[in-house]
């Protein structure tokens, strides 16, 4: 595959960033030549920000999966399209070419034709990062069906809420995921989330750590079962499915500020073309080289940019099962050097915790092979930017560090890769098709440059969200209505005097924990479900490895024998209604929360107290009860 509308230089950027702007629906009619359609649209663009109502390419129709496997079967069909690195190095690595993953995909998507899922049916994949994680979700797009992959991380109660709220008829699980030295019993977690879902008809279970597993009859099968079958019945082919070009692709669930996660819509052509343009553009990527993006699928990076992109690129794309530390915090490059990986796309909190453990894992670590480094998930501080530069780029390997989010679909704010310049901790220009905007508090746009504000966007692109799972009016509410005819990004920005812009944060009640979204509301009531617990407020501070920590303010009935006692159920009790990954760092004890008269936590203090501040925690003359802030203070219960 070459790619006609891959940007070379910096005046093309330029040039190619105003026509996106001045004939947006030319300029993306352009691109869109370059894939495979069934049919082609009647109208490139129909929108409006008060519903919101979004469509791209309308009219047109086609299935991704023949984007992302059959028009690379001429000519590129020996090329690998995924290399699978698994968590144990001793154990082997698998490659699979266009051909052979085109092969099973369409073999497992008759698997689930055998087992009656169709157009338009919701399928929940709950799996570690393995080969089949990819053809589960390839399968469906096959056949039209929606997609929402789960992280292994979350509780049963958390996929038990997204079964209900998606409706999700059919599950693909593993019986097991290896990570690092432990085992995570998938399937065990599934059976603990169907007691309260009996609307399942179907678990697919593929083998895999050999975990040991009950098998409910009727309902749950082994994939290399179902597999057999199809093969006895003889015909591997599967047609792709016809999709409309605002069909669902998938949904994936996200945090927001309210207790609830939120199903984030995609649809099949918009957001193909956004995730095959920035993967080709950010990345510059090239014919045969090998590209390692560390996330999992189980959130946006990897469905963007592990699956959909390169994929739809033709590129070779590596899988990793495992942690980066494990067997050793060497593991990373090990697999850079054993696969020659020419392209590496990680998370600014993977990039400070492997520097923690000095340079001694690089001792024998050739790197050479590397051409670009990729950052996403959080901003990157300064030092660990530096870090990565000099001793895993050896200051020969643009970075680019791509600001996006699960509702965008894709890149948005990013240099391209040896072509539009870099600086440290900036995401800096915003890609073709992106019109970023500042705003104050009241919506009133911030112009000029060395400014900073609350940062939206004012034009639609083709791989943003369209709608909220079941709720419209949610998606309205939340990105749609805090200022008129923009969307909210809820994230705090500056833009230097170069028109660089530099993401500081989240503005809202959304913490980013090792580059993964969690809501403090959620986590409170998790907290709260605890049966000693009164009241929680939950706030993010400041945390070497992880970005941001999660602190917990807890107000505890009856007497506190034994707090630390306490501390471990209420981390249990966490770890069961959301999952380990939103388990707070810190739990204080307090008799009191500093409220206003009207009711309102102030956060604001609660903040400045986890961060160590105790000196300007500003105005608290408006406080119920200013005294709880000095209690609070002294760590007095
Ligand atoms: C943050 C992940 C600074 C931001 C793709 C955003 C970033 C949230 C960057 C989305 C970056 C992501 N620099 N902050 N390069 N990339 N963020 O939905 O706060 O898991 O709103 O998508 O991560 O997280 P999400």
């Amino acid at each position: 595959m070459s790619y006609p509308y891959q940007i070379k230089s910096l005046e093309q950027y330029h040039e190619v960033y105003k026509k996106s702007v001045t004939q947006p629906e030319a300029f993306w009619a352009e691109i869109a030549e370059y894939f495979l359609w069934k049919k082609k649209w009647d109208k490139v663009l129909d929108w409006n920000f008060k519903e919101p109502k979004i469509q791209w390419f309308r009219g047109a129709t086609l299935n991704i999966t023949e984007n992302c496997l059959d028009r690379h079967l001429q000519e590129n069909g020996n090329t690998t399209a995924i290399i699978f690195e698994p968590n144990n190095p001793s154990e082997k690595s698998i490659s699979l070419s266009y051909k052979e993953l085109h092969f099973r995909v369409m073999q497992f998507a008759n698997v689930l034709k055998n087992n009656c899922v169709k157009k338009g049916d919701r399928v929940l994949i709950y799996m570690g990062m393995i080969p089949e994680l990819a053809i589960a979700v390839l399968a469906c797009a096959r056949l039209g069906a929606v997609h929402s992959v789960v992280f292994g991380g979350f509780s049963a109660q958390s996929i038990s809420d997204r079964l209900h709220d998606a409706k999700a008829e059919f599950i693909i699980t593993c019986d097991g995921a290896f990570r690092g030295e432990k085992i995570i019993p998938l399937k065990n977690v599934i059976d603990d989330a169907l007691v309260n879902c009996d609307f399942v008809k179907k678990v697919i279970v593929v083998e895999r750590t050999q975990t040991p597993v009950s098998m409910l009859k009727q309902r749950d099968l082994w994939w290399h079962e179902e597999i057999k079958k199809v093969e006895l019945q003889g015909n591997p082919f599967c047609e792709a499915e016809e999709m409309n070009a605002e069909d669902i692709l998938f949904i994936l669930y996200t945090s927001g500020s309210t207790g609830k996660p939120k199903g984030v819509v995609h649809t099949c052509a918009g957001y193909m073309v956004w995730a095959n343009y920035t993967f080709v553009n950010v990345f510059q990527y090239q014919k045969n080289q090998v590209y390692f993006c560390t996330a999992d699928v189980g959130w946006i990076t990897g469905h963007s940019y592990i699956l959909y992109g390169p994929l739809s690129a033709g590129a070779t794309t590596l899988m990793f099962e495992g942690i980066p530390t494990f067997p050793d915090a060497g593991r990373f490059w090990d697999i850079v050097d054993k696969h020659q990986v020419n392209i590496l796309y990680t998370a600014p909190t993977a990039i400070r915790s492997l520097m923690s453990f000095g340079l001694a894992p690089l001792r024998n670590k050739n790197l050479s092979s590397l051409k670009v480094l990729g950052t996403v998930g959080e901003p990157i501080n300064e030092e660990a930017w530096h870090w990565y530069d000099k001793n895993i780029g050896k200051e020969k390997c643009p970075i680019v560090d791509t600001w996006w989010q699960t509702e965008t679909g894709g890149i948005m704010i990013s240099n391209l890769a040896g072509i539009t310049p870099a600086k440290p901790s900036y995401a800096t220009l915003p890609l073709p098709g992106v019109q970023p905007i500042l705003v104050d508090e009241t919506g009133n746009e911030i112009v000029g440059n060395n400014v900073s504000g609350n940062l939206c966007m004012k034009f639609p692109w083709p791989g943003m969200l369209r709608t909220t799972y079941g709720d419209h009016e949610r998606c309205r509410q939340t990105y749609f209505s805090t200022y008129e005819n923009l969307y909210f990004t809820g994230d705090g920005c500056l833009r230097d005097a170069d028109g660089n812009y530099r993401i500081t944060g989240r503005v809202d009640d959304v913490l980013n924990v090792s580059g993964h979204r969690i809501g403090t509301a959620e986590v409170e009531n998790a907290i709260n479900m605890h049966n000693g617990v009164v009241e929680s407020a939950v706030v993010g501070y400041p945390h070497d490895i992880k970005g941001q920590g999660i602190y917990a303010y807890v107000i505890f009935s009856g007497g506190l024998n034994d707090a630390d006692l306490m501390r471990k159920d209420i981390l249990q009790t966490v770890t069961r209604i959301i999952g380990a990954i939103a388990k707070p760092d810190k739990i204080q004890f307090v008799s009191g929360l500093p409220k206003t008269r009207s009711g309102k936590i102030m956060r604001r203090i609660l903040r400045k107290i986890a961060e160590g501040e105790t000196e300007n925690l500003g105005d608290t003359t408006t406080l119920l009860d200013p005294n709880v802030v000095g209690d609070i203070k002294n760590g007095k219960i």
